[in-house]
């Protein structure tokens, strides 16, 4: 007993030469492992006579308890030990420049969008969208373009199959909206749209923004005057002309290509006009009742007049240097 005694010091000794959390371990089993003089001891006790047995079983484990105390100790120390290094080692400059994270701006083009879409909202009308990928009847059928119409071969179409393309325009959008909504409407519609086309003033992909109000009175005086104020407060000026020119689409009738001053000349944004019978009648909208019109404009020729850009390419080349300009 005495022998088992003397254990409890020569542990704690062992423990405190120790200053690695996983030394402690191996010390550790060598007093209260399998193999230790504890588990021997406690072997040993069926061989005393049965009086002796629960005095020194009882012994045992408080040496055991007493040795686990001793270990639990010397834990708690290597960690304070630890953790007052780390704390030294790793103090902090506070007057130190942070590392700034690179923020990224908006696209110019969906700048360009917010703001047409804010001016056209602020007028009455809310902004709805339709898929890119479309089938022909939405993009052309719809639109009072048949099949073997000239219209279809203007467009440069890119077919997926015979049954669906990428959306040349956003008119099909108006398609979508009447059949789903019954009149009186006024939405616009902003998205991209595809054709087989690409130089220094087109690219295959490019940005619409349509615009559609029906009602049982809307005329065309109506659609001027939307479509001069928009452009008035898109590019802050009050005093901006437009002049509608005589043109044909064939889900307009009349049509007019809408075009503004700039520079002592004219320059084209958009197209529009009366909403045909047919494409009405096509969408379920009775054209005896309800009448209105529509318009489709370019949404890289608005902000290239407005940010003074005479190239459409680096719209979308990805290059940060130019993009960075265009900060909200
Ligand atoms: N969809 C025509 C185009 O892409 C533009 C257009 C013209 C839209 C007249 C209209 C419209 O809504 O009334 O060339």
């Amino acid at each position: 007993m005495e022998e088992l005694k003397k254990l409890i010091q020569k542990a704690k000794d062992d423990f405190s030469k120790v200053s690695e959390l996983s030394d402690l371990d191996h010390v550790k089993s060598k007093y209260l492992g399998k193999q230790g003089p504890l588990t021997d001891a406690m072997r040993g006790l069926s061989s005393l006579p049965s009086e002796e047995k629960p005095i020194v079983g009882s012994l045992i484990n408080d040496i055991k308890k007493s040795i686990e105390k001793a270990l639990g100790d010397r834990k708690s120390e290597i960690q304070a030990q630890l953790m007052n290094d780390q704390l030294k080692n790793e103090n902090i400059d506070v007057t130190l420049d942070g590392k700034k994270q690179n923020k990224g701006t908006l696209h110019p083009i969906s700048i360009t969008i917010n703001k047409i879409e804010s001016i056209f909202n602020s007028i009455g009308f809310s902004s709805t969208d339709g898929p890119e990928i479309e089938d022909d009847y939405h993009n052309f059928t719809a639109l009072n373009i048949p099949e073997s119409h000239p219209a279809r071969a203007m467009h440069d179409t890119f077919y997926l199959n015979k049954e669906y393309v990428l959306r040349t325009h956003t008119s099909s959008v108006q398609i979508r909206y009447m059949e789903n909504n019954p009149p009186p409407l006024r939405i616009i519609s902003p998205g991209r749209v595809y054709r087989v086309d690409s130089d220094a003033t087109h690219s295959p992909m490019f940005h619409q923004i349509e615009g559609l109000w029906i009602d049982k009175k809307i005329s065309f005086a109506n659609l001027k005057w939307v479509t001069q104020s928009f452009l008035q407060k898109f590019f802050e000026n009050d005093n901006l002309k437009i002049r509608f020119r005589p043109s044909f689409f064939p889900f307009t009738e009349p049509s007019a290509e809408i075009d503004m001053e700039w520079n002592g000349g004219w320059l084209e944004i958009g197209g529009c006009g009366m909403v045909h019978p047919n494409v009405l009648s096509q969408a379920g909208v009775d054209h005896d009742l309800f009448q209105g019109f529509a318009f489709g404009l370019g949404v890289e020729r608005l902000a290239m007049l407005k940010y003074g850009i005479n190239d459409l390419r680096p719209f979308f080349n990805h290059d940060i240097r130019f993009l960075n300009q265009f900060k909200v």
